[in-house]
């Protein structure tokens, strides 16, 4: 009998990858989903990788890189040196182009400011003593935007930690707080207002532009 995940990784084999097409056009917007085989489910897309669950697997998520992205050994290394911790997933299995993850089961902030779910204060300071786990753990907390993070019963999650050996400074967690508690806390979170993918995408790439102009680094 075979273990349930390296029942998974068989089914990845077999399944998924041969019937998955993904395509990343751009580093810096999301790797494009053409096609999933059934019945598996895409669960999100980062800029170098989506991920995508197996109903019979409901604890698991599989990660795939897309073609030509790198990163994938890096991100092993990460959850290595992380090891066990409530606020990040696990790393159980590597085998390029793809890993199994620990799934965790929560919304992603950006998720969360389009479908107007709260956000409290809580799941801030979450994220940032998991931040101060991660230096502890000899890591630089890098790339923690609205996609890489997640709220589950109201506790904060990291949920993407695949650039954490990269020592570049990066203000991206600092400018997401800097946004929450000047402009979500006061004006959003009172009114319960879902925000439009346009307008989050639009925020998302002056962000980007303003970081470029002032030569702050971004992946
Ligand atoms: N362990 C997980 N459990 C549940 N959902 C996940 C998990 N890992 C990733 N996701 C979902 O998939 C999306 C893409 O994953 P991820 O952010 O790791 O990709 P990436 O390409 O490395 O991203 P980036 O562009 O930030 O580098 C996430 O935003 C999230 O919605
Ligand atoms: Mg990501």
């Amino acid at each position: 009998m075979l273990d349930p995940i390296q029942a998974l990784v068989q089914c990845v084999r077999q399944e998924l990858l041969p019937g998955l097409h993904l395509e990343s056009l751009d580093p810096h917007h999301p790797v494009v989903v053409h096609r999933v085989p059934v019945p598996w489910r895409c669960l999100g897309a980062g800029n170098y990788a989506a991920v995508f669950m197996h109903p019979d697997y409901p604890e698991q998520v599989v990660k795939v890189y897309a073609p030509g992205r790198p990163g994938i050994e890096a991100e092993v290394e990460v959850y290595r040196r992380l090891a066990n911790h409530p606020a990040f997933s696990q790393c159980y299995v590597s085998e390029a182009p793809f890993l199994v993850l620990k799934r965790l089961h929560g919304v992603t902030l950006y998720d969360c400011l389009h479908r107007g779910i709260a956000i409290p204060p809580q799941v801030i300071y979450d994220i940032d003593a998991a931040l101060d786990y991660v230096r502890s753990r000899g890591l630089f907390p890098h790339d923690v935007h609205g996609r890489n993070v997640m709220q589950a019963k109201g506790r904060g999650l990291v949920v993407d930690v695949s650039d954490f050996l990269n020592a570049q400074p990066c203000r991206a967690w600092q400018d997401v707080k800097r946004a929450y508690w000047w402009i979500y806390r006061p004006l959003f979170l009172p009114l319960g207002l879902p925000i439009p993918y346009a307008l989050l995408d639009g925020v998302r790439s002056g962000y980007r532009l303003f970081r470029r102009l002032t030569g702050g680094g971004l992946r």
